[in-house]
């Protein structure tokens, strides 16, 4: 048996075998949206391949069960890149989420705005994104599948679908092109500027490369931003890793709302 395939059959042991109809990961300081789920939650201790250790503001639970009718599958924490230099280092959750039968997956992180219009406390919807990092998760990959198309990666379907969500709830959702930066540093202003020129709206340190890894799995994604801060050289404000967790709950509560509704309708 597989390795994704032996936890595969702990959760289902655990929480039951229907397939999850979405798979969502929270960002730094959203984790706590876990909590809602009514089902079991798992500690990533308990599944080995999954990012124990993490960030704070994390929570490295894997929450599994129903959130407004439907069937989650909720990662309270991630691993970035920056933590151990391994692009790939959501990999063995995302297989995780497809040996359990699941092809959606819903991504939430935060970001800087490079956008007025979208300011801290604001959510962005990812139409697109720039991989800046320098890396990918695919790569040492051997299966002729990483040759992953990467059009509409960030599926119009459910975008559309997250559009009406929020205008239901009356919480504005523009939509924009993040650029992954790799951190743990946060940008410089030079590179907040470039990245303005190159076409970015937020930047931030995770999220792409598992659209990526969904991609290859043949999943749906989409992606939003909770925008904590500017991006450097923005505005006044001074960036932190503290502040972005201070931050984060104020978009939390809108994203929290979006996503009850999408779920439900
Ligand atoms: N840059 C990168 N990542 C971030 C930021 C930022 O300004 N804010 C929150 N996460």
């Amino acid at each position: 048996m597989s390795k994704s395939g032996d936890l595969a059959r702990l959760v289902r042991d655990r929480a039951g075998s229907a397939p999850p109809d979405y798979g969502l990961v929270l960002g730094s300081g959203l984790g706590h949206l876990g909590a809602s789920v009514d089902g079991v939650a798992i500690p990533y201790a308990d599944l080995e391949g999954l990012p124990h250790a993490g960030v704070s503001g994390h929570v490295p639970q894997l929450y599994i069960g129903d959130l407004e009718g439907r069937r989650v599958a909720v990662f309270g924490g991630r691993s970035h890149y920056y933590e151990t230099g391994r692009a790939d280092a959501m990999r063995p959750a995302l297989e995780l989420l497809d040996e359990l039968g699941c092809d959606r997956l819903i991504l939430t992180n935060a970001a800087g705005s490079l956008r007025e219009d979208i300011p801290p406390g604001g959510l962005m919807l990812l139409s697109d994104h720039i991989a800046f990092a320098g890396t990918n998760p695919l790569i040492g990959e051997a299966d002729e599948r990483r040759f992953v198309p990467m059009t509409d990666a960030h599926d119009p379907g459910i975008r559309a679908d997250l559009r009406a969500a929020a205008a239901a709830e009356g919480v504005a959702l523009p939509e924009g092109v993040y650029c992954w930066f790799s951190g743990p540093s946060f940008e410089t202003p030079a590179e907040i500027r470039a990245a303005r020129v190159l076409g970015a709206d937020a930047v931030g340190m995770s999220t792409v490369p598992e659209v990526i890894l969904g991609r290859f799995l043949g999943m749906r994604c989409a992606a939003i931003s909770v925008i904590t801060n500017m991006g450097a050289g923005l505005s006044a404000e001074r960036i932190s890793h503290d502040h972005t967790k201070q931050m984060a709950p104020l978009g939390a509560a809108k994203l929290e709302r979006v996503l009850r509704r999408f779920l439900r309708d």
